[in-house]
């Protein structure tokens, strides 16, 4: 027999935990809001941070001098999908056997390598606590999952329904990438939606579990990995092609985005949106593109 007095307990419960976590989210989003406001029209009025010191004196990686590279250890160290925590992995910023990492590591990390408002990188530290189950910390390989943070049609992997371990960078797909910048040095914005829609059009025909289609939100998380490639690196495919492919930082090498206050979300957030609405998953292929089968 059920226990009534039970359920109906139970269901009071969730609903109050549910109002205690809408509430917590949306002062979130507020403050967060407001504190990234600020960076951003206070920004254009500060100087830039001088080449050579975008890195604060201190933290790793100042001057283009970042700590030793070591590799990780296929079956003991775990990595993720993305190729800008596992950098920071295999030079010792974060734990280098990718386990246990906290909130306030990942968040302070990301900060100083990548020159992000606290904002920005409070908000992609924020992606992976929807992993946390109560920890208060998370393992790399733990963002592997499908359709939280990761999803189908990125660049540097093929879809998990034909590569179960995201974690291992995708030597061809990488170098497809980068072969597509137009002047041959750089990728553009528009080299960016382009490859997307290519992307998005050819794991659509190939992959029969495709899940992008459907959500805006992971399509916005791809536009705003491109983002993040051309605003940190420029698009530089020199830089790239390291960070990319071995998941480490060129020696010399520093954030190209020179802000004060770091780059924040609104600047990042409007330049998804433009590379979000401007791929065209059915448009004309470049000369000698043709869809890559998984
Ligand atoms: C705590 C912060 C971060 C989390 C939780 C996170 C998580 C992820 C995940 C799960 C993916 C896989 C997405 C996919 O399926 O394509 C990814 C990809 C990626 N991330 Fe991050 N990331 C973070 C910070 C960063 C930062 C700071 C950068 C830039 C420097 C970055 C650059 C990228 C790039 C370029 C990709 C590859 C996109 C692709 O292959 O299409 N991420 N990230």
């Amino acid at each position: 027999m059920l226990n009534y007095f039970k359920i109906a307990a139970n269901i009071v419960f969730r609903f109050l935990k549910a109002v205690y976590y809408l509430i917590s989210f949306g002062v979130y989003i507020v403050q967060l809001s407001i504190r990234d406001l600020i960076s951003t029209v206070t920004n254009p009025f500060l100087p830039n941070r001088p080449v050579g010191n975008v890195i604060p004196r201190g933290y790793p990686g100042h001057g283009g001098v970042w700590p030793e590279y070591t590799a990780p250890k296929r079956g003991e160290d775990f990595r993720s999908p993305c190729p800008g925590l596992n950098a920071l992995a295999n030079h010792g910023i974060l734990p280098n056997n990718g386990k246990r990492i906290t909130y306030a590591q990942l968040s302070h990390a990301i900060q100083h390598a990548y020159n992000l408002a606290p904002t920005l990188a409070s908000q992609l530290t924020s992606a992976a606590k929807q992993l946390d189950q109560g920890r208060g910390w998370i393992d790399l390989h733990d963002l592997n999952v499908l359709n939280v943070v990761q999803h189908d049609a990125s660049f540097t992997r093929p879809d998990i329904a034909f590569c179960p371990d995201q974690s291992i960078p995708h030597t061809d797909l990488i170098n497809r990438l980068l072969d597509h910048a137009s002047d041959g040095k750089h990728l553009s914005l528009t080299d960016f939606s382009y490859y997307s829609g290519l992307r998005r059009a050819e794991c659509k025909r190939s992959n029969g579990q495709y899940t992008l289609s459907g959500s805006f939100i992971h399509k916005m998380i791809g536009s705003g990995t491109s983002v993040l490639m051309y605003s940190i690196f420029g698009g530089d495919i020199e830089a790239l092609r390291v960070w990319l492919l071995d998941e480490r930082f060129m020696d010399g090498w520093e954030p190209k985005n020179r802000e004060a206050l770091g780059h924040t979300i609104a600047q990042a957030l409007t330049t998804s949106l433009a590379v979000e609405f401007s791929i065209d998953e059915k448009q004309a292929l470049r000369e000698g593109d043709v869809f890559y089968h998984e």
